[in-house]
């Protein structure tokens, strides 16, 4: 069988962890293949609401087996607690979750390492979410970090402190000095406890699964606009969150690859700095932080809200290879007259381009924009495709025309419940 992939085509935050939710119990097995706790993935049902940072958004179905994969950074802290909340509510995840071995571990220094790194860019700061994504990545590029697997060698303890030694001359290279309080101690005792769980070499799991018939659903985090390389670098996150992320996130060769699901939300938000196009800064931007209760799962900063970006969606499509969309949150738009699709960009040259230009993160790019009527009608109480509003399904359709993939699902509420599957696309 095939690996399905699904992946965010924007900054993040579209929604993928519903998705997964929704989509999973047709699925074995459901693997994490990149990033680390900045994720905040949110799923809703049954009137509660639950934020996943490192755990795949399969654990709530027991049946289903969940991979923290080789490409994922892990912050033993974050993680005890995740399993502790989990725990709370009933989930027992330690039997249905495996970690791979060969993912890296996140330390209490190099959080550390993150903020003094985004303090000393002073205005040109990424806007990190400071759980030590980058410094973590930065280590395993070098060849010096720490892995799953090290936690049961015999000498763990010195290779920690080896590495934290290396971090303390980095940090005194700022001018500051490496204060861990009782960092450590809650990192040991969250290390003990990993100790316990299942820590296997993932690729042989997922590759046994799919030699045996068994279906592995890919879930990424962030999304294709932070990515490392194609993203608004260096306004990106450190890892790859392409679908050629999962290749070497999992240890899947390219040719096990099927569905590529691409989520997007109906509207365009953005958590950090960097560009943005289509951003608007005044109250129609307001307004959709508001009805979309755009506010970071993960740091509760405010999202910086715009119009759908059409250039920006088919570089996505096209890096990623989608093959359907998943078109998110659209009931956030209800009360709109009129919603603005951004269909090219005008270049500070006066070319008008759909292609992202090189210099977007210090070019300034007028959005140019088509105006479609809005649907007006409250999506929430809609169960069926066939009961959606006319100018909603225009909506679609132009979408679907300009990115020439089908739109398949769209999710019309926060609820598993509203989501709605669409059999006859315009493509
Ligand atoms: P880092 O990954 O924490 O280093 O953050 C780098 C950039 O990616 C910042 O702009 C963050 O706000 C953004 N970012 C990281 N993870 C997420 C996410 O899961 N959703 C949205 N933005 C994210
Ligand atoms: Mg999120």
């Amino acid at each position: 069988m095939a690996v399905d992939i699904l992946i965010g085509l924007q900054w993040g935050d579209e929604g993928k962890g519903k998705i997964v939710d929704v989509l999973a119990p047709t699925y074995d097995i459901v693997a994490r293949f990149q990033g680390g706790p900045n994720a905040g993935h949110t799923l809703e049902f049954e009137g509660t609401k639950h934020v996943l940072h490192q755990i795949p958004s399969g654990i709530f179905h027991p049946h289903i087996q969940n991979i923290i994969g080789n490409g994922v950074v892990l912050d033993p802290i974050v993680f005890r607690t995740e399993m502790q909340k989990l725990q709370d509510r009933g989930v027992d995840a330690s039997q249905n979750l495996f970690i791979s071995k060969k993912a890296s571990l996140i330390l209490p220094s190099h959080k550390v390492l993150d903020r003094v790194s985004e303090e000393a860019l002073g205005t040109g700061k990424i806007g990190s979410t400071l759980k030590g994504i980058g410094p973590t990545y930065q280590d395993k590029i070098g060849r010096v970090g720490l892995r799953i697997g090290d936690i049961l060698a015999d000498d763990f303890q010195d290779r920690y402190t080896r590495l934290v030694d290396r971090h303390r001359k980095t940090v005194e290279f700022y001018g500051q000095t490496l204060d861990l309080g009782d960092q450590e101690q809650i990192f040991f005792e969250a290390v003990e406890y990993l100790r316990t769980l299942k820590l296997v070499d993932s690729e042989y799991m997922i590759n046994d699964a799919l030699n045996s018939g068994k279906r592995v659903l890919a879930e990424g985090a962030q999304g294709s606009l932070l990515d490392v390389d194609f993203g608004t670098y260096p306004f990106v996150t450190s890892s790859t969150t392409l679908v050629a992320g999962a290749c070497t996130g999992l240890g899947v060769a390219p040719r096990h690859i099927g569905e590529v699901y691409g989520i997007f939300k109906a509207y365009c938000t953005r958590v950090g700095s960097g560009p943005f196009p289509t951003e608007l800064l005044d109250e129609v931007g307001d307004q959709i932080r508001k009805a979309g209760n755009e506010f970071g799962s993960t740091t509760g900063r405010p999202r910086r809200c715009g119009w759908v970006d059409l250039p920006s969606l088919k570089y996505s499509i096209m890096l990623n290879g989608v093959t359907q969309l998943n078109m998110m949150k659209a009931d956030v738009l209800t009360e709109f007259d009129t919603i603005k699709v951004c269909t090219h960009y005008k270049l500070a040259s006066g070319e008008v381009t759909d292609q992202l230009p090189h210099s977007f993160d210090t070019e300034t790019v007028e959005p140019i924009y088509e105006e479609l009527l809005g649907w007006k009608v409250d999506l929430n109480q809609i169960d069926t495709v066939e009961a959606l509003p006319e100018a909603f399904n225009n909506y679609m359709t132009f979408l679907e025309q300009h990115l020439e993939v089908p739109i398949t699902i769209a999710s019309v509420g926060p609820d598993r419940k509203s989501t709605l599957r669409r059999e006859k696309a315009s493509v």
